[in-house]
C-alpha cells in the first residue's frame, strides 16, 4: 500500500471532493427521524419517496451539505428489520461535553450502551449510544465544538467567486438577472426570497421577507396585502430597499429605489395563478393585524371558501408593488474579508433622458 499524504487538521481543505453522507438503513423511518432530531438534535433536512421501487429517503444532520456531512436513512418500504452482521462499526459525533450529552441522550429516551470515560490508553473523552436499529453513534468530546455555539465564533472565508469592473454587465439589470439565475440554478434555498426594508411615518425602518415574481427593466414585483404593515408604511413614504442573500454563493444584491402598485390588471392576472388556498387565503388573512387565535383564520378561510368555491376574484386590498430601482449594489465574498462590492447608482440627466448607470467600487 502506498501511503497517502496526511494534511494538518489546521490546513483548510482545498480538495474539490467533499464526504457528504452516510447511508444507513432503518426498519421504521419515523422512529429512526424521531431519534436522529429529537434525541441526538438535528434537523430532517429532506425527504423524499420513490413509489416505483418502494422506499424512502431521509436525510438529517446539523446541517447541510457540503459545509456538513449528513446521514441518509433509508427505509424500504415493508423491510422492518435488517441484520447488522460484524462488519458496521459506529458513526461518530463531536460534543463539548460527553457526559452532557449522555445526559440529555438518556432524558430524551436514548440508550447511552458507554457512559463518557477516556478511552482505554488515553485521554480523550468518548462514549457510544445506539440507535433504534442498533447502530452504535459514538460521542467525542471535542471542547471547542461548544465553543462552535457561540455568536462571536462563527465565522467564514469566502472563496467561491469574484466580481470585478470587466466581468460585470454595465447595466445592473443583466447583473441581476445573471446571479439571479445561477442563484435558482445552483439550487440555493428559497433563491426568490428577499427581505423588504420600509420606514413608517415614524421614521423607524422595519423588514419582512417577501418573494421576487417578476423583473424586467420597471423594476421588481412582489404580492401582497396592501393593508399590511408594509402597505401601510410604503403609502407613507414610498421608498424601499430590497436584499437578497444567496448564502451558498457568498453575495448579497441590494436595491433601493421608488415603490408604486403594479396595474390592476396585472395583480388580477398573477392572482389567477396562485393555488386556490393561496387565493382564499388573501381573503381570510388581515395581514399584520391582531387576532384572537388560529380558529379565526381557520373560520374565515372556510368562510371565504364556501362563498366563493373555485373562482375566488382578487381582494381589492391585495395586489403588487413594484420597486423602480435608483440604486443596486451587488456585493461577492471573498477572501481575507477582501470583498468585492460594485455600486451602480442611476443617472437620468443625460441630453436623450436615457437611462445610464454609474458603477463604482465600494470598499467592503
Ligand atoms: C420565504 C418567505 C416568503 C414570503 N413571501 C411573502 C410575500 O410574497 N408576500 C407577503 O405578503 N408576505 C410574504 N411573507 C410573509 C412576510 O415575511 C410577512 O410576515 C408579512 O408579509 C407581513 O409583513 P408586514 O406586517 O411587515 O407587512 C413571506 C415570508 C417568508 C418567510
Amino acid at each position: 500500500m502506498t501511503e497517502a499524504a496526511i494534511i494538518p487538521e489546521t490546513k483548510p481543505s482545498t480538495h474539490p471532493m467533499r464526504l457528504l453522507h452516510t447511508m444507513l438503513r432503518v426498519g421504521d423511518l419515523q422512529r429512526s427521524i424521531d431519534f436522529y432530531t429529537q434525541v441526538l438534535g438535528m434537523t430532517l433536512l429532506r425527504q423524499s419517496d420513490n413509489p416505483q421501487y418502494r422506499y424512502t429517503l431521509a436525510f438529517v444532520g446539523y446541517g447541510h451539505n457540503p459545509e456538513h456531512a449528513e446521514l441518509e436513512l433509508t427505509y424500504n418500504w415493508g423491510v422492518d428489520h435488517y441484520e447488522l452482521g460484524t462488519a458496521y462499526g459506529h458513526i461518530a459525533l463531536a460534543v463539548p461535553d460527553a457526559k452532557a450529552a449522555c445526559d440529555s441522550i438518556r432524558a430524551a429516551g436514548g440508550q447511552v450502551t458507554r457512559e463518557a470515560g477516556p478511552v482505554q490508553g488515553g485521554s480523550t473523552v468518548i462514549a457510544f449510544v445506539t440507535d433504534p436499529d442498533g447502530y452504535k453513534v459514538e460521542l467525542i468530546e471535542r471542547r471547542e465544538s461548544g465553543r462552535m455555539t457561540s455568536i462571536a465564533d462563527l465565522r467564514k472565508s469566502y472563496e467561491r467567486a469574484e466580481l470585478n469592473e470587466d466581468a460585470s454587465h454595465a447595466d445592473p439589470l443583466q447583473q441581476f438577472g445573471q446571479w439571479f439565475g445561477e442563484a435558482i440554478a445552483s439550487q440555493v434555498s428559497e433563491p426568490n426570497a428577499m427581505t423588504l426594508a420600509t420606514v413608517g411615518s415614524n421614521l423607524r425602518p422595519s423588514t419582512r421577507v417577501v418573494l421576487i415574481k417578476d423583473y424586467d427593466e420597471h423594476g421588481i414585483v412582489w404580492y401582497t396585502n396592501y393593508e399590511s404593515r408594509k402597505g401601510q408604511e410604503l403609502a407613507g413614504n414610498p421608498y424601499a430597499a430590497l436584499q437578497f442573500h444567496w448564502v451558498e454563493l457568498e453575495r448579497v444584491v441590494r436595491i433601493e429605489g421608488l415603490v408604486e402598485k403594479v396595474d390592476a390588471a396585472q395583480s388580477d392576472d398573477y392572482f389567477r395563478t396562485r393555488p386556490l388556498d393561496s387565493r382564499i387565503g388573501a381573503w381570510a388573512s388581515p395581514q399584520s393585524q391582531v387576532i384572537s387565535g388560529r380558529g379565526v383564520l381557520i373560520a374565515s378561510a372556510a368562510r371565504y371558501g364556501a362563498q366563493f368555491l373555485l373562482n375566488p376574484p382578487r381582494p381589492p386590498h391585495w395586489g403588487g408593488y413594484r420597486l423602480k430601482p435608483d440604486h443596486w449594489q451587488f456585493w461577492q465574498g471573498r477572501k481575507s474579508r477582501l470583498h468585492d462590492r460594485l455600486r451602480y447608482t442611476l443617472q437620468t440627466a443625460t441630453a436623450d433622458h436615457e437611462k445610464q448607470w454609474i458603477r463604482e467600487r465600494l470598499a467592503p
